[in-house]
């Protein structure tokens, strides 16, 4: 407990799922965060439920004056971001022939593009504040190898290991970390989206997709968010200082690399 003493962190996408189950545990940890999501109401109510280390921030990681905005706020509130989870994503799955662009431009806005400038408005403030910092970007087994009907989404987060591979050896020199965690599959709301993609295509009743990944998992059962937590903590600790451009597979046993 209180290895985040003192710290301070910006989790985007976190007004529920896995980004709010690691605002509960960096603040367990004695941080204080910043949850910055595009449901501004969500959010309010979330960080309304984990107390006075944490508030909320309306944000749109599409939007580069919202970015800069949200920063700005988390910043002067927080004096000083310390720690970035980009976290904020969303997920979509059609046959290749079935794919639509506008469907491909929405996901890569918020997977791709919305981490990288994220990443780069917080990396510029830790730069000129001059204290380092650690960033943590959201990928997936799902940019570990393609899948059949969800080509867009994975090739999304095939980026964000890119990503963070090229910011990690940038932005090393100005003591700040990048890594990535690579979740397998978690359950919450973003999975019921998922298994209902699934539903649609595989011909499946509503929650059986959901089944049948679970109990492939070499684990034994899917993912919880708080699984994801102990990584999450890591790497944003003075342990992990020389941990650099590396992704994580935290997925009970799912993808080995
Ligand atoms: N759940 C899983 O099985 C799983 C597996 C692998 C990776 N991941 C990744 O983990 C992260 C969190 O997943 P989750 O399951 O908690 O997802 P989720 O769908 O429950 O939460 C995503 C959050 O992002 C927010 N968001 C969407 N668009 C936004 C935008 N433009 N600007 C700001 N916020 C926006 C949503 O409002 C939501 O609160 C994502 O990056 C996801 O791709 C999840």
């Amino acid at each position: 407990m209180n290895r985040l003493e003192g710290k301070t962190a910006l989790i985007t996408g976190a007004a529920r799922g896995i980004g709010l189950e690691f605002a509960r545990a960096y603040i367990a940890e004695g941080a204080r965060v910043a949850i910055a999501d595009i449901n501004i109401g969500r959010a309010r109510e979330s960080a309304a439920a984990l107390g006075e280390a944490c508030f909320a921030i309306g944000m749109d990681v599409t939007q580069q004056a919202s970015i800069e905005a949200g920063v700005a706020e988390a910043a002067q509130a927080l004096g000083g971001i310390d720690i970035l989870i980009n976290n904020a994503a969303i997920f979509t799955a059609a046959p290749i022939v079935e794919i639509e662009r506008k469907d491909f431009d929405a996901v890569f806005a918020i997977n791709v593009a919305g981490v990288l400038f994220t990443m780069q408005a917080v990396a510029r403030h830790m730069i000129e504040r001059g204290e380092g910092g650690k960033i943590i970007n959201m990928a997936s087994q799902a940019g570990r190898r393609g899948e059949a009907l969800v080509a867009v989404y994975c090739a999304s987060k095939a980026a964000v290991i890119s990503l963070t591979q090229s910011a990690g050896l940038n932005l090393i020199r100005h003591g700040i970390n990048v890594n990535a965690i690579a979740p397998g599959v978690v359950d919450g709301e973003h999975w019921d989206g998922v298994d209902a993609f699934f539903a649609r295509y595989e011909h499946k009743p509503i929650g059986q997709k959901k089944r049948e990944v679970g109990e492939a998992v070499p684990y034994g059962r899917m993912g919880r968010a708080d699984d994801l937590t102990g990584m999450a903590i890591f790497l944003a600790t003075d342990e992990a200082d020389y941990i650099v451009a590396q992704t994580y597979n935290v997925d009970g046993g799912q993808w080995m690399s």
